[in-house]
Order: structure tokens, then C-alpha cells, then sequence
């Protein structure tokens, strides 16, 4: 007999058993071993909301939140103030490596912390003896022309004039000196005054710059309209309450002399602190974490890397606010290889964030993202962010040079462990990082490889797209937030499937003759 079509909701609930997994019997390593992202799927919800209602606010630690669980690798081919400064804007958080000297990492950290602070505490001052071509290639290379013009060409010396754009664009003769062509009726601000009284001054005059004079008539600053802008075009900035400024992080050893390292990155204004190690679970590190919260109770602290409970207790036990997890599993990691250490990434942050949820420790899901899919699994399993390294490398904001072969433009992307990136020496011959190296160590031992990625344009394009497709992505789940992510997979409501090798391949792209895969507009 068939059933009237309407009783099928009712007949369902005379199910034992809901469709599919939860989430446990899915990470049951003891019947299935080791799971990757790429070996199981999140089984469709029912969708009752738009994709543009999924909240994708989220927790880097225990005090700190984000509006995007977006987070940039430390690594010297992922994240410098550039790419700290513009995933911040997108509602995410960059981690500043901490292969170079403290000083150089300090002056990163500075660099995000002072940005659309409002006024520009070091602006580009000339003199009034600079060439309009000097003015003209000074453009060319900041980008920007809006120079303040000052008795001896420095900051804290009398202002006597401005250079824009419309300035020089027409000046043929580049040899004149800017002070024959400057803008010299130049609208100033007092020193003193607020950012919405500086920013008031920039709307009625419809200036681009608002130099800030002291009653000497010195330059102190300046504040520029492009940043008001700004301001507004980025809703989702990760920015401290209380300062507003953009929030950054960044790594630290745990040697002894990165103590004098977190002292100048927290004069820096240091949000938070990544103790990086690729096997967390150390002496070292859990003294460092406890020497840290001892000492700089602003700053956050995550420890890491770790892939078991084990692990995760012990750096929990040491007071730690976040965790990294993940050993082995990055793009340019050969740490499995080698060191015959690790744990399939699926696995190791089921296993990790539902012992760490426990203390209400949030933790990044570290390494091995390859796409937006991975990215919604590494949160599905308990995860609050997903950092990324290969992910993030190649695009306009990472540090490096783009170069060609074989036709392709593309930018190096580097292991912090490969060979490359433990050789780079600072400005007094120095070698830098000691994540995959100890200090006594006399032949290294590669744990990364150094290749190159393609260009990805612009994380102003790229992030939005991550975004976007992670609201989608929720959506066919079913939830509307990452809270909610996180309860109905772990009450068990939210269900998964084990993907067979074959599964996997059916849900590729298959049988076409050629096909082009490109991933935004
Ligand atoms: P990806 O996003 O898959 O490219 O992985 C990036 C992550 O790999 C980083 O955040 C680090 O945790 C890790 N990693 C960076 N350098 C190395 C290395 O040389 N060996 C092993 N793991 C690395």
C-alpha cells in the first residue's frame, strides 16, 4: 500500500535513526581511522532563511571576536602589515610572522595598529625644494599625492604649503621646485582637536587632507579623507572597542630572548599573541604561556600547535585563551614525512575542539584548507576560524614580488620550515625563526618545501568571495550562525556521511574534455 503523501513528515518520525551521522559516530577513529576534510560531507538542513541572513561572527580566543573566521598564517609569505591591515578591514585577523628581527616584526604590528588610527601620526612631508618630478615619481610610488610641504621638509617643522594632485598633474617643467606651484592657502587643523571635529573640517572644505599644526604653526599630523572613506566601506573591520584601532596578532618562540620580542610587539600595541610551534605541547612553550599571562594581561594568548586532548590539556592547564591545531597537514608541510608525527586535520580538530569547548578555549582550525567547503567542514567540526596559509599566498596583500613562468604571473609561497625560510638572515646575519629548528641544532632538517602559488588578485575580491560562499554553504546546512553550526552538530542534529574514494571523485568535476575553473567574477 502507498502512503497518502501528506503523512510523510509524520511517518518520518517513526525513524529510530535520523539520516546520515553524527558527528561522533562520523569521527569514530577506532571503525574509520583518520579523516581529512575531503573524506566526509555535511548533509543538507532544511532552508527557511537567505543566504545573505547566516551571521558569520565568530571567537579567535576567549576575549577576542571577529565578525569573519578568516585568519592569515604566519608565515613570510603570507602575512606582513599589508595583508594584516586588509584582512582586519574584511572582518578577519592576520598573525605577523616572526622570521626577521623584533624590531621589524614591532614596526609590522605598529603599522596595523596606527591605521585609520584618523590622523597619520608620520605623514610623507617634502620640502619646498623638492622637483615637481621628484613630487610626480613620490605619486607614482605611494600611490597618492597629497604631500604637506614644510620649512625643512620634516614633521614638526612650519607648514607652508600642500602638493595634491591637481597640483602637478599640469606642470610641464619638472625641474621648478614644488614651492612655486603649492597650494600655500592651506586649511589646517589644531592640534588637539577630535577626530570627528578633524573629520567635520575634511566634509565642509571638501579637502582630501587636513594638515594638524601646533600653535607654532608646526606639522604634528594629518588626516586624510580617503580614510574616512574607509571607515565606511569596511562594516565588518575587526577593531578594538576601545581604541578602534584594527586588531592584529602576531608569533613569538620560546627561547628565552622572545621575551624581549612580545616586549616591543606589545609596545607595538599587540592584540594577541601566537606561541608557534609546530608540536605545542612542550616545557617550553607552557612556561612561555604562563610567563605571558603573568606579565601582559591585555594580550591574548593562543598556544599551539596541537593535535590531541593530550596536548590540548596541557596548554588549556597553562592558561592559554585559544588553540592552533594542525601538524602536518599545510600545503607546504613535510612534516608527516618526516617526523612521522601529525593527524589527519578532520580528526584532529574534532577531537581537540570538542575537549577544548569543554573550557570555552575557541581554536583555529590550521592548515591543509584548500576551498570554501574545507573551510565550512573545519567549523562544522568544532573549529571558530580557519587559518590559511596556501589559501592567502599569491594574492596582492601577501608580501613578495610577482613574477612569470610558463606564462602564469605568480608570487612564492614557502614552508616557515623549508630550507628558504630558516636561511633568511636579518640585517646583522642572523638566521630568524626557530619553529621547526632547535638552537643547537648544526643540520637542519626541512620540514616545508618553498614553491610558488598563481596570482589571486586582490583579498578584496578573495575574502568576500570566501564569505559569501561560507553564508551559502550554511544555508544548504540549515543553520543561520556559527553558534548554531556549532550546537546542532554537536547535538546531533546537523548530519554527515562518510565519502567513499569513488565519492570523491564523483563529486569532482568529471568526463568533461576540457573545462576552465574559475572561482569568482
Ligand atoms: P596551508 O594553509 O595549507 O598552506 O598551511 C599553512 C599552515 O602550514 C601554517 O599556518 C602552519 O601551521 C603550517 N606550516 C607553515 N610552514 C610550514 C612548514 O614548513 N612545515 C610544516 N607546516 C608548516
Amino acid at each position: 500500500m502507498v502512503r497518502d503523501y501528506t503523512t510523510a513528515l509524520e511517518y518520518l518520525q517513526t525513524f529510530e535513526r535520523k539520516d546520515g551521522l553524527s558527528v561522533h559516530e562520523l569521527m569514530d577513529s577506532k571503525t574509520r581511522g583518520g579523516l581529512t576534510y575531503n573524506d566526509f560531507l555535511v548533509l543538507p538542513g532544511k532552508i527557511d532563511f537567505t543566504s545573505s541572513k547566516v551571521g558569520l561572527n565568530t571567537k579567535l580566543t576567549k576575549k577576542i571576536s571577529l565578525h569573519a573566521p578568516f585568519v592569515s598564517s604566519p608565515m613570510d609569505t603570507v602575512t606582513e602589515s599589508e595583508m594584516a591591515i586588509h584582512i582586519a578591514l574584511l572582518g578577519g585577523i592576520g598573525i605577523i610572522h616572526h622570521n626577521c628581527t623584533p624590531e621589524v616584526q614591532a614596526e609590522m604590528v605598529r603599522k596595523v595598529k596606527k591605521y585609520e588610527n584618523g590622523f597619520i601620526n608620520h605623514p610623507k612631508v617634502i620640502s619646498p625644494r623638492v622637483t615637481v618630478g621628484e613630487a610626480k615619481a613620490m605619486k607614482q610610488q605611494f600611490g597618492f599625492a597629497g604631500f604637506p610641504v614644510t620649512e625643512s621638509g620634516e614633521l614638526n617643522s612650519k607648514l607652508i604649503g600642500i602638493i595634491t594632485s591637481r597640483d602637478i598633474q599640469f606642470v610641464e617643467d619638472d625641474s621648478l621646485p614644488v614651492s612655486e606651484i603649492m597650494t600655500k592657502e592651506v586649511v589646517t587643523g589644531s592640534q588637539g582637536i577630535t577626530l570627528s571635529q578633524g573629520n567635520d573640517i575634511l566634509k565642509s572644505t571638501k579637502k582630501g587632507k587636513l594638515p594638524i599644526i601646533d600653535s607654532n604653526g608646526n606639522l604634528v599630523s594629518m588626516l586624510s579623507r580617503t580614510d574616512l572613506m574607509k571607515n565606511k566601506n569596511f562594516p565588518l573591520a575587526s577593531k578594538s572597542a576601545t581604541t578602534k584601532q584594527l586588531l592584529c596578532g602576531a608569533t613569538v618562540g620560546t627561547m628565552p630572548a622572545d621575551r624581549e620580542r612580545l616586549k616591543l610587539l606589545a609596545e607595538a600595541g599587540l592584540d594577541v599573541v601566537v606561541v608557534d610551534s609546530s608540536q605545542g605541547n612542550s616545557v617550553f612553550q607552557i612556561e612561555m604561556i604562563k610567563w605571558i599571562k603573568e606579565n601582559f594581561t591585555e594580550i591574548e594568548v593562543i598556544g599551539g600547535n596541537v593535535v590531541t586532548r593530550e596536548q590540548a590539556a596541557s596548554l588549556i592547564a597553562a592558561g592559554v585563551d585559544g588553540l592552533r591545531i594542525g601538524m602536518g597537514t599545510g600545503s607546504i608541510c613535510i612534516t608527516q614525512e618526516v617526523m612521522a608525527c601529525g593527524r589527519p586535520q578532520g580528526t584532529a580538530v574534532y577531537n581537540v575542539c570538542s575537549f577544548a569547548k569543554e573550557f570555552g578555549v575557541p581554536c583555529i582550525a590550521d592548515g591543509g584548507v584548500q576551498n570554501i567547503g574545507h573551510i565550512t567542514k573545519a567549523l562544522a567540526l568544532g573549529a571558530s576560524t580557519a587559518m590559511m596559509g596556501g589559501m592567502l599566498a599569491g594574492t596582492a596583500e601577501a608580501p613578495g614580488e610577482y613574477f612569470y613562468r610558463d606564462g602564469k604571473r605568480l608570487k612564492a609561497y614557502r614552508g616557515m620550515g623549508s630550507i628558504d625560510a630558516v636561511q633568511k638572515t636579518d640585517a646583522r646575519g642572523n638566521a630568524a625563526t626557530s619553529r621547526y629548528f632547535s638552537e643547537n641544532d648544526d643540520v637542519f632538517v626541512a620540514q616545508g618545501v618553498s614553491g610558488s602559488v598563481v596570482d589571486k588578485g586582490s583579498i578584496h575580491k578573495f575574502i568576500p568571495y570566501l564569505y559569501n560562499g561560507l553564508q551559502h554553504s550554511l544555508q544548504d546546512i540549515g543553520v543561520q550562525s556559527l553558534q548554531d553550526l556549532n550546537e546542532r552538530v554537536y547535538s546531533g542534529e546537523v548530519r554527515f556521511e562518510f565519502r567513499t574514494a569513488s565519492a570523491q571523485l564523483e563529486g569532482g568535476v568529471h568526463n568533461l574534455y576540457s573545462y576552465e575553473k574559475r572561482l569568482h567574477n
